[in-house]
């Protein structure tokens, strides 16, 4: 990043100084410098009022002067500056007043009697710095604005495509169940098509918005304290067709009877769901995916492990990133996105939990999430809408 010289020789310069011949000789000094914005005072007790009003990009500020002293114009000074780009540079023939005017707030100083370059010089330098200062502020506070909109983007557009596409599933399943008239067989297989890739995309959209929720802090969750045991056969009981079509069997292989997380029902399915989904997905025909919950160092532990082909040493670093999906062939073939365990590791931080896991080349992966138990009496889960595995 560059300032361009005509930026610096443009910036607002304020010289502060009692003695008429230091004003214009710093004047004059700058001006053949080229510099094109220089005011000055001799009255120390106007230069906040000046700065208030006009913000300088540079104070030059002398230090000994009568009735008001350069400390004490810099403490005035410093209580209106809210965001601390205060920038003074004093004139001092005292070399033991720069430490404290360093300490004071100055940025820099110059010794009197004036050593021609070295004022030019540290004025250029401190002005590139500031200004460089700026442009990054500007330039940060732009991005954070393009930032906001491209979020906005993404939430208006998925949310404007999530209702035509609940009406289209809404009018597939009327076909799919033959009340509109029985279809051909072909016909009918067409549909299904139709209803699994709508099923997906309306998937694909619930993610993306709540990736957006996630990055705004925006997601909602109804915290309660929760039977984990309950929720958890809940999870598996609906996600066992999923299993089948896998050619897999879920399994409970250890519980741990009346444990309690303060949890949000619908999010903690969704993490459940997310992680036997991928274990369904890659695991080989045949197999089970067995699910733990245990006790561990004081919190609940729930485990989801797998016998497939474990996950590669290269993906490991990337497997919580969003989109990020070991092989992109994934996405045809086992029908992911690389939302889920994006959104899961958030899900459980914000549960005050953890999430993690471990594999093996060729042997499996086991996922895992710790919560903290909760002591409070559990409401049931039935009530909770439970995710669906994809
Ligand atoms: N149990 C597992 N065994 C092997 N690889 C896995 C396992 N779980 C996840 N992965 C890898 O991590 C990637 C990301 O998983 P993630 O759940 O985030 O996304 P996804 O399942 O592809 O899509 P979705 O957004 O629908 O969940 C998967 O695509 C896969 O490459
Ligand atoms: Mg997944």
């Amino acid at each position: 990043m560059m300032v361009a010289e005509s930026d610096i020789l443009n910036a607002s310069i304020l010289i502060v100084d009692d003695q008429a011949v230091n004003v214009s000789l710093l004047e004059r000094l700058l001006r053949e410098a080229g510099f094109a914005c220089v005011a000055s005072t001799m009255n120390p007790h106007e230069v906040c009022a000046l700065h208030r009003k006009n913000r300088y990009d540079l104070i030059l500020l002398d230090l000994r002067m009568p009735g008001m002293d350069g400390f004490q114009v810099m403490e005035g000074l410093k209580t209106d500056d809210a965001d601390g780009d205060l920038s003074v540079l004093v004139i001092t023939a005292e070399p033991g007043h720069k430490p404290r005017a360093l300490q004071a707030g100055a940025k820099d100083f110059i010794s009197k009697p004036f050593d021609l370059v070295e004022v030019k010089t540290r004025i250029h330098n401190m002005l590139e710095v500031r200004l460089l200062y700026k442009k990054l502020e500007n330039d940060n506070k732009m991005l954070k604005r393009l930032d906001r909109m491209k979020s906005e983007f993404v939430s208006t557009v998925s949310h404007e495509l999530r209702t035509p596409l609940t009406s289209i599933r809404d009018s597939l399943e009327v076909l799919a169940s033959g009340v509109a008239g029985s279809l051909p067989d072909k016909a009918r297989s067409f549909i299904e098509i139709a209803q699994n890739n709508c099923e997906r995309l309306i998937r694909l959209i619930n993610d993306i918005l709540d990736i957006e929720k996630i990055e705004s802090e925006q997601m909602s969750f109804a915290l309660r304290p929760l039977d984990l045991m309950e929720l958890i056969d809940q999870t598996v009981k609906a996600d066992e067709g999923f299993a089948a079509q896998h050619n897999v069997r879920l399994q409970l292989v250890a519980a741990q009877p009346g444990a309690k997380v303060h949890a949000d029902p619908d999010r903690l399915a969704q993490v459940m769901t997310n992680l036997i989904s991928n274990a369904c997905k890659f695991s080989p025909p045949g197999s089970t995916v067995d699910i733990a919950v245990t006790r561990e160092g004081g919190r609940l532990k729930v485990a989801v492990a797998d016998y497939g082909p474990g996950i590669s040493d290269e993906f490991l670093a990337r497997i919580f990133q969003r989109f990020s999906r070991a092989d992109s062939s994934d996405a045809r073939q086992k029908g992911g996105t690389g939302l889920g365990l994006s959104i899961s590791k958030a899900i459980v931080e914000r549960l005050g939990g953890e999430i993690g896991f471990t594999t093996e080349k060729g042997k499996g992966t086991t996922f895992y999430f710790f919560l903290p138990e909760c002591s409070e009496p559990a409401a049931t889960a039935s009530d909770a809408s439970l995710a669906r595995p994809r």
